[in-house]
Order: C-alpha cells, then structure tokens, then sequence
C-alpha cells in the first residue's frame, strides 16, 4: 500500500512517479482542421502511444489517462459510439505491443455500463499484462472522482461490519486506483482549467500544470516541458519552504 499524500509527507522526486492527464482538445484539433471530431479522437490514440514510449524512456512508474468520463455519455450517441469502437480497436492493436515492452495495462472505472464484449477484452488485456513492471497504464473509462469515492465508501462500509467512525486509511484500499501512488503531477491539454471529475480524491497535492497544446498535438518534447515545470516547483504538503529545504539537504 502506497501512503497518502495526508497521511506522510512523499519523498521529493526528480521524475515524476505517476502523471495523471486529461487528454483534451480532440475535437477542437478536428474542426479547426475542418475534420470531422472523430478524426481528432483517432489523432489522439497516435499522441497517446508517444506519451506511454517517452514515459518508458522517462522512467515514468504510473501513467494514467482520462479517455472517457462519466458524463461522456451526454455527447450525441454517434460520436459515443465512434468512441467505444475506437477502444476496441486501440485494445486489439496495442496490447500485444505493451506486453513485448514489460507495460502492464489497468482500465479504471464502471465497466458495467460497457458492451459484455469489451469488458471481456479489458479482462483478458488486463490478465495478459498483469505481471509487466517497466510501466503501469491506467486507462479511466467510464470514470468520475465522485463515482471512485463513493464506490470505495460502499465498499469500505461493507467491510467493516457495525463501525461507525472511519478513517482516509480505512477508505483508501478500496479505491479504484489503490495499486498506485497519488499522481505527483497533472496534466490538462486543450487550454481548459478544471478537473472536470477526474481524480478527485487523489489530485489532493498534485502539481497542476495546464496547457494550450490539443491532445493530439501533444508530443514527447510537450510531455518534457511539462515535467521541466514539474522540477521547477517546491512541493511543500503543509510544510514550510525552510522545513523543505532542511529534508532535502539531509
Ligand atoms: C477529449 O477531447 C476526448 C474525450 C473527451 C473523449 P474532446 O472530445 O473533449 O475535445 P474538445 O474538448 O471538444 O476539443
Ligand atoms: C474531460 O474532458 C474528459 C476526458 C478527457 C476524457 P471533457 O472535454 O469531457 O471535459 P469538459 O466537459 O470540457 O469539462
Ligand atoms: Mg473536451
């Protein structure tokens, strides 16, 4: 089990463990190009096998992606449906590559809402990859931060019978993303600056970093400016900037 950011102060990293990214801005790469949106989504798969390569060379640990939110379903069913067809072809044509590079894939989220199919190939994809170490892949599907948190509130309630007082350590096991750290940096394309129900309980001391970039313009030197902004800050968890600098020094 990984500490919470509340919970212990983490160590001080030059590269970032895990980066969380709201991949967006497809569409509007599209119709600025006078495509159709869906162009701009398949764009944005060729931008997300740059960003999983840089983060191998990198030493990224974790990566997770926001491909497809809870509220994603309230777009015009065609372009939902454009979606879900792109993750299955994406599935059928990376998996087999991430396993050769040591990547081990995690799709997070209510995969209840999606076709028996597609769960079927997340399983197997995420079984075949389970035992890779150079990269985690999180792929948020279906997901909201709200969602997470209530999901493991039920589950943490349901584990412990008659209790009536619990505590951040009793709730996080039951998280959807417990298997990795708390993302240290977070990364918005597309030029909006919101969280937009991404991961809310685990953004709680994540360095924020925003960009104008499209998603499907969004290439290894962007990845690094972003980790160059990243190096640039002092993160503090409640301390001071003097208590900082004496850890670091000792
Ligand atoms: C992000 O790009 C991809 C998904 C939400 C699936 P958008 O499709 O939101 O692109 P914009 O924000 O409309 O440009
Ligand atoms: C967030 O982007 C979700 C994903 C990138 C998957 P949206 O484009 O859906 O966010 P809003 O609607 O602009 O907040
Ligand atoms: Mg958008």
């Amino acid at each position: 089990m990984f500490k919470s950011s509340t919970t212990a102060i983490p160590e001080a990293l030059a590269v970032p463990r895990h980066i969380a990214i709201i991949m967006d801005g497809n569409g509007r790469w599209a119709t600025k190009r006078l495509l159709p949106r869906v162009a701009g989504h398949v764009k944005g798969v060729e931008a997300v096998r740059g960003v999983v390569e840089a983060c191998v060379e990198r030493g990224v640990e974790y990566l997770t992606l926001f491909a497809f939110s809870s509220e994603n379903w309230r777009r015009p069913a065609e372009e939902v449906s454009l979606l879900m067809r792109l993750f299955v072809t994406a599935l059928e044509r990376e998996v087999a590559k991430m396993h050769a590079n040591n990547i081990r894939l995690k799709v997070v989220g209510d995969l209840s809402r999606f076709d028996a199919k597609l769960q079927e190939m997340i399983s197997a994809a995420e079984r075949r990859t389970a035992n890779n170490t150079r990269l985690t892949v999180s792929v948020c599907a279906n997901y909201g931060g709200r969602w997470d948190i209530m999901q493991a509130t039920s589950k943490m309630v349901a584990a412990n019978p008659g209790v009536l007082e619990y505590t951040e350590e009793m709730l996080a096991p039951h998280l959807a993303m417990a298997y990795a750290p708390e993302p240290d940096l977070f990364i918005r394309t597309g030029g909006e600056e919101r969280i937009s129900n991404f991961l809310l309980w685990q953004l709680a001391y994540s360095e924020l970093y925003f960009t104008q970039t499209y998603w499907p313009d969004f290439s290894k030197a962007s990845l690094d400016e972003a980790i160059g902004s990243f190096q640039q800050r002092e993160r503090r968890f409640g301390q001071t900037g003097d208590q900082v600098a004496s850890t670091n020094k000792a």
